[in-house]
């Protein structure tokens, strides 16, 4: 059997996840991991390069014969490293998973996304795009919706780019605010919506631009404190399946959303040969589109990729080549939950270095993977980031996996240590 030598650019659970499924596969020959982190060391070596330089991630792919490259984030996707491999004839022929830079555009712009999504007839909120140029529109369009009010910079802002304000003058400021520089370059345009209300999910599409398969549906829980409250995290936990994301649902979700848009990518001309990622709500048993990533998410890949039981290296070689259909996708019926470690004080002010133990211990019963961790002097673990270790457990049901994922955070230990103990608390 051809061995693949990959490399998989990224740092953090998403990444660990990924890493932990490619290292179970026949086909993978060496693994690196750009920039990696204290635990992708268990699944390959880490290389000091960062995913957006990428004169020094060609060099490295030209110098080690690379065979696959797996974008994990979306900044580099956005910043065009499909294409620039492309582009590059010693490069050309080297498999990239991810979307082209016109296609990352679905997450790069959400102008951008709104407006395919239109041209497309796919489910999605009402919205009107406002520059300092027709600001004026912009606050009647305010004024013909009713409370809340979602405004969202059309760029990527770290997660951070969604305003969802109660009253009309404050939605209005705000505008104004954001239009004037709140999130940089940004927000020079702003994305106005309608207020959708429901719960939400996220499906995850593996395409070779024609070709799908659709991966485990998970849930995730954004915000700080039990019950949804507090200020948004990079995700504190997830899990996978989702009771509602029932049959009828995912007929649905595929009929009215995955088909319009990949034949919309097809009919474009985007070439996209990778994850998509759709962040959905579900109204009244009709899903909608929040918004498109490009890629997986964190954490719910800490719950995907455990629930998938095919080959990683083999999906996506097939991914590369236009191949999909000929592959099958295999599932674990179980359920995986993963509960995310934090440092005290994330998402605001937090300290690292903090030393980690009862890791081995823990990962009796669990997989533990590492977000923010690194390696002091002596190869001593230590926290390295707000989000630092995630506990992923299966079980028949939510509640072991979740009990599961609860005895191995028990088991680790480090300053300042806190985790959600409600994970999927909004589910059945
Ligand atoms: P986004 O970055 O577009 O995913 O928005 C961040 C979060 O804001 C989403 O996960 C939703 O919880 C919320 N949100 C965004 N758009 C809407 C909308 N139109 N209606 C209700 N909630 C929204
Ligand atoms: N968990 C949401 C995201 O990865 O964007």
């Amino acid at each position: 059997m051809n061995k693949t030598d990959i490399l998989l650019l990224g740092s953090g659970g998403r990444e660990s996840a990924i890493a932990w499924k490619l290292a179970q596969s026949e086909r993978l020959g060496q693994l690196y991991i750009a920039p990696g982190n204290g635990g992708t060391q268990a699944y390959g070596t880490n290389v000091a390069i960062s995913p957006l330089d990428f004169p020094a991630v060609a060099q490295f792919v030209i110098d080690n014969a690379i065979g696959m490259v797996i974008v994990g984030n979306e900044d580099p996707l956005v910043a065009g490293i499909y294409d620039y491999f492309k582009a590059d004839d010693k490069l050309a022929a080297v498999p990239v998973i991810g979307p082209s830079k016109l296609g990352a555009q679905l997450e790069g712009s959400k102008d951008f996304a709104k407006c395919f999504m239109q041209r497309h007839g796919i489910p999605t909120a009402r919205h009107l795009s406002v520059t300092k140029h027709n600001i004026a529109d912009g606050y009647r369009f305010l004024e013909s919706l009713k409370a809340p009010y979602v405004l969202k910079a059309d760029g990527l802002a770290a997660g951070k780019g969604v305003l969802i304000i109660d009253n009309l003058d404050e939605a209005k400021t705000e505008l104004q605010a954001m239009l004037d520089g709140m999130f940089g370059k940004s927000s020079a345009t702003v994305v106005i919506e309608e207020f959708l209300s429901g719960i939400e999910c996220s499906v995850f599409v593996l395409t070779d631009g024609t070709n799908y398969k659709i991966l485990p549906v998970a849930k995730d829980y954004k915000r700080i404190g039990e019950g949804d409250t507090g200020l948004n995290t990079g995700g504190m936990g997830a899990v996978s399946p989702v009771s509602f994301a029932d049959d009828a649902f995912m007929a649905k979700v595929e009929e009215r959303i995955i088909v319009p848009t990949i034949n919309g990518l097809k009919s474009e001309n985007i070439t996209y040969r990778g994850f998509i990622f759709l962040g959905l709500i579900n109204v009244d048993n009709n899903p909608y589109v929040i918004e498109y990533n490009v890629r997986m998410g964190d954490p719910e890949t800490e719950v995907v990729m455990p629930r998938i039981k095919s080959d990683l290296v083999e999906l996506l070689h097939a991914t590369a080549a236009g191949k999909l259909a000929d592959v099958a996708l295999e599932i674990d019926p179980r359920y995986a939950v993963t509960v995310m470690m934090v440092s005290a004080g994330y998402p605001g002010k937090y300290e690292k270095g903090k030393v980690i133990e009862g890791v081995d211990a823990a990962s009796q019963g669990s997989i533990l993977f590492h977000a923010g961790t690194s390696r002091g002097a002596n190869g001593e673990l230590l926290t390295n980031g707000g989000r630092v270790i995630a506990a992923t457990s299966y079980g028949s049901t939510k509640q072991e996996a979740l009990d599961k994922s609860f005895e191995a955070v028990a088991k680790v230990t480090f300053d300042g240590k806190y985790f959600r103990r409600d994970i999927g608390f909004d589910l059945k």
